[in-house]
């Protein structure tokens, strides 16, 4: 075992996860999905693939001997990440000495079941072994890196689907990358070179970033990771997807989590829940999680971190799908049924509406920057765009703090098929617009104009998208327009 413990990782896990103070409010939405359009699945993986996403699991190579283990991976998941088998201690335990037979053993199980593989995980400050934690030289330092990812990389090319290309990168509670050896000696360019360096060793992989504590849109870190990710994107640093472990205490995800995963979708990458696991595993925690999953469109997959409760790391909270003895507990039967909830394929899927505020306390993360989730407040549109049935546009308010606020508004379609739509507005006193995703801004003056991006202007009868937008000053009830086209 490396340097790394378990016990110290469910200390700080322990305590990140209770961080939220009691007192935000929690805005309770209320879900509007179609009707399925396929054949309901029977298994995890045949219900996630009814919407085009994949359900997986962490598999540790050493349980696969274990027949009730095996039978529930092969009947309910198609998609595997090595629990530890990928890791650099186990990996490369020694300099240039490569030991890849527990990762192959996890790689033909999954050839021989039709299960795609997530590749976990190249660079990462944990279960690394000392050899490259005291290499202090950024020369040799760079070079042994490059080596690795090259080396792990073409042995498995054609095999895995994506890799988590760097784990764990940033600090909590910090827009900051965390100290490591790769921090204090290559510097922040150490991520971007470990992205360019796995683009070349394997052009077909995709390429994403993991990490945890990054699902709460307001928290320091998830903004590091936003920026990151922004950055990348505008320079053409290959990147192709963000992993969210979602490793979350009792209540499930942030209140935030669909609007983080859809604000990281907008610069173009896909999302994944990559390590989800929730303690007590409960019904509505599981559920809320997927369906924030369902709601954004580049969100192609779940997976969650290991098959019963005995197999987990944090098997003391009992956080999975199936208990110790392989039985499926209520959080896997409401799992189940969200995923067969969606038809998929389209953009948005599910949208919130309505609005009620409740009290209620929020956990799976720490706030920073005196950020609190408001009620959610919806006007109503107005219907124009002539005798085609034309558009209507729906305020919500999905966060306010002092001196700004984010804004989602959802243009659902008449009883016609619209093929583009403008929405516009007008600013109150002291408020201006910063950002504006999953749409095209202009503004004159207080005047507002937001019209449909190219993959999200064709809408079928009554179909629906959501666009989001940051802005200044303080939350109102913007009256909007909606015209079709
Ligand atoms: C955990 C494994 O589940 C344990 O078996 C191991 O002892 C420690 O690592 N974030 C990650 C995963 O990216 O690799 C970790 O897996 C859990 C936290």
């Amino acid at each position: 075992m490396s340097w790394f413990s378990t016990s110290t990782r469910h200390r700080r896990l322990a305590t990140s996860l209770t961080g939220l103070s009691a007192g935000v409010g929690m805005v309770v939405m209320s879900l509007v999905v179609s009707p399925a359009a396929h054949a309901a699945g029977s298994t995890l993986g045949a219900a996630a693939s009814g919407s085009g996403r994949y359900f997986g699991t962490a598999v540790a190579s050493g349980r696969l001997g274990d027949a009730t283990y095996a039978g529930i991976l092969d009947r309910e998941f198609n998609m595997i990440t090595p629990e530890n088998e990928m890791k650099w201690d186990t990996i490369e335990p020694s300099r240039g000495s490569f030991n890849f037979g527990p990762g192959d053993s996890i790689v033909s199980h999954a050839s021989a079941h039709g299960q795609r593989m997530r590749g976990h995980t190249l660079v990462w400050h944990s279960q690394l072994p000392s050899w490259v934690s005291s290499i202090s030289d950024a020369n040799t330092l760079r070079s042994v890196m490059d080596n690795h990812i090259t080396t792990e990389m073409t042995h498995y090319k054609g095999k895995i689907y994506a890799w988590d290309v760097v784990n764990e990168a940033f600090a909590d509670g910090s827009t900051q990358h965390r100290s490591s050896v790769f921090q204090n000696v290559l510097g922040n360019g150490f991520i971007e070179e470990a992205f360019r360096t796995a683009r070349a060793a394997d052009s077909s992989a995709k390429l994403c970033y993991n990490d945890y504590n990054i699902e709460n849109w307001s928290d320091a870190k998830t903004q590091g990771v936003y920026a990151m990710v922004k950055d990348f994107k505008s320079r053409g640093v290959p990147i192709d997807c963000v992993g969210f472990q979602s490793h979350f205490g009792t209540g499930g995800p942030p209140a935030s989590f669909q609007t983080t995963l859809s604000n990281f979708a907008a610069l173009g990458v896909d999302v994944q829940l990559t390590e989800l696991d929730i303690a007590q595993a409960g019904t509505t925690a599981y559920a809320n999680t997927v369906n924030d999953c369902l709601a954004v469109s580049r969100c192609t997959g779940i997976t969650v971190w290991g098959i019963r409760d005995s197999d987990s790391w944090r098997s003391s909270d009992s956080p999975l799908l199936f208990d110790s003895s392989g039985n499926k507990k209520p959080a896997y039967s409401a799992v189940l049924s969200a995923l067969n909830s969606v038809s998929g394929g389209t953009t948005g899927g599910t949208t919130t509406t309505g609005g009620t505020t409740t009290g209620g306390t929020t956990t799976g993360g720490t706030t920073t920057g005196g950020t609190t989730t408001s009620g959610t407040t919806t006007t109503g549109g107005t219907t124009t765009g002539g005798t085609s049935g034309g558009c209507t546009a729906t305020y919500s308010t999905v966060n306010s703090w002092s001196g700004g606020f984010q804004g989602e508004v959802k243009v659902t379609a008449g009883s016609a098929a619209v093929n583009g739509w403008t929405v516009h507005w007008t600013l109150g006193n002291g408020q201006s617009i910063s950002q504006v995703w999953n749409g095209t801004l202009s503004t004159s003056g207080s005047n507002v104009t937001v019209q449909n991006v190219s993959y999200n202007g064709s809408l079928q009868p009554s179909g629906s998208t959501t666009f989001g937008f940051l802005a200044n000053g303080a939350a109102s009830s913007p009256t909007l327009t909606c015209t079709s086209s």
